[in-house]
């Protein structure tokens, strides 16, 4: 578990709702708990993700992955628990922090966010996507549940434990697919164009498998323009809040163009 948490991931989940929490009032213990819990859920699903029977990947976060180093066994095992320690932590969060019943909430909406409605759900359609045609409508579900899933739980847990009034909680998950589509379509280049040493994980992966992305559907220069055009609505609504987000403008522009 900790050989997958501990080293070189971007930690983009929890900067989002660090960023999030943090517009609205100082970041403290709670918040970052919240941000933890969030990080373990998505780096189990790396570590299921890369395995033979899915991705088959041998490299990640600059690392080779966990079942190269555990085997396979080890590795299921790993993210079992990675994922159940995660709802653990939610539950230790002070009171006076998250009430109970915000805490029940948030455990919801990531079982809702991670689970079959959501990044597990998106990961099947994903695998049953390999070796056909999809349509678009088709990609931007699988991109909708795989990815922005769980960056919209990151977004909305950062606003609840912030506070955010209310009229911002309902902007932050429109907010916040957009986002996670245009993080995936980015993952997505990254793996057409992108520099191995730096993403820390094999490029062409997709095309080794087969996989059903916006640059095999359209091009490269369309599924950067895509990215674009999910980044503009995004930062429209961001204008939208009752606070300035300064951090959350900065999270956009790196995740836009990142290079890892
Ligand atoms: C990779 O996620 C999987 C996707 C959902 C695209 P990240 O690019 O956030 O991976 P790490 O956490 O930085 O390793
Ligand atoms: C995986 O998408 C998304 C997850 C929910 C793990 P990818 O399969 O494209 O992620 P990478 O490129 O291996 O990180
Ligand atoms: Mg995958
Ligand atoms: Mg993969
Ligand atoms: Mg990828």
């Amino acid at each position: 578990m900790l050989y997958s948490l501990n080293t070189g991931g971007k930690r983009i989940r929890p900067l989002l709702l660090i960023a999030v929490a943090g517009s609205y009032k100082p970041v403290n213990e709670a918040v970052y708990k919240l941000g933890a819990a969030v990080e373990m859920v998505h780096t189990y699903s790396l570590v299921h993700d890369d395995l033979p029977s899915m991705d088959n990947d041998d490299t990640r976060r600059g690392k080779p992955t966990n079942h190269k180093i555990y085997g396979e066994a080890l590795a299921i095992l790993a993210g079992d628990s990675l994922l159940t320690e995660s709802f653990s932590l939610l539950t230790t969060i002070n009171e006076q922090e998250l009430t109970p019943r915000d805490a029940l909430y948030l455990i919801r909406r990531l079982t809702e966010a991670s689970g079959a409605t959501g990044m597990v759900g998106g990961q099947v359609a994903d695998l049953e996507a390999e070796n056909r045609s999809v349509t678009l409508e088709e990609l931007e579900w699988i991109h909708r549940h795989k990815t922005a899933a769980m960056l919209t739980f990151a977004a909305e847990a950062g606003g609840i434990i912030g506070s955010a009034p209310p009229e911002d909680l309902s902007l932050l998950r429109p907010f916040a697919e957009e986002v996670g589509i245009a993080f995936q379509i980015k993952d997505d280049i990254l793996d057409v164009e992108g520099n191995e040493s730096s993403i820390g994980k094999p490029v062409g992966s997709d095309e080794n498998n087969g996989k059903s992305t916006y640059p095999s559907l359209l091009s490269l220069d369309e599924a950067k323009r895509k990215l674009r055009s999910h980044m503009e609505k995004a930062e429209r609504m961001l204008r939208s809040l009752s606070v300035p987000a300064p951090d959350l403008f900065s999270v956009l522009s790196y995740i836009e163009h990142r290079d890892r």
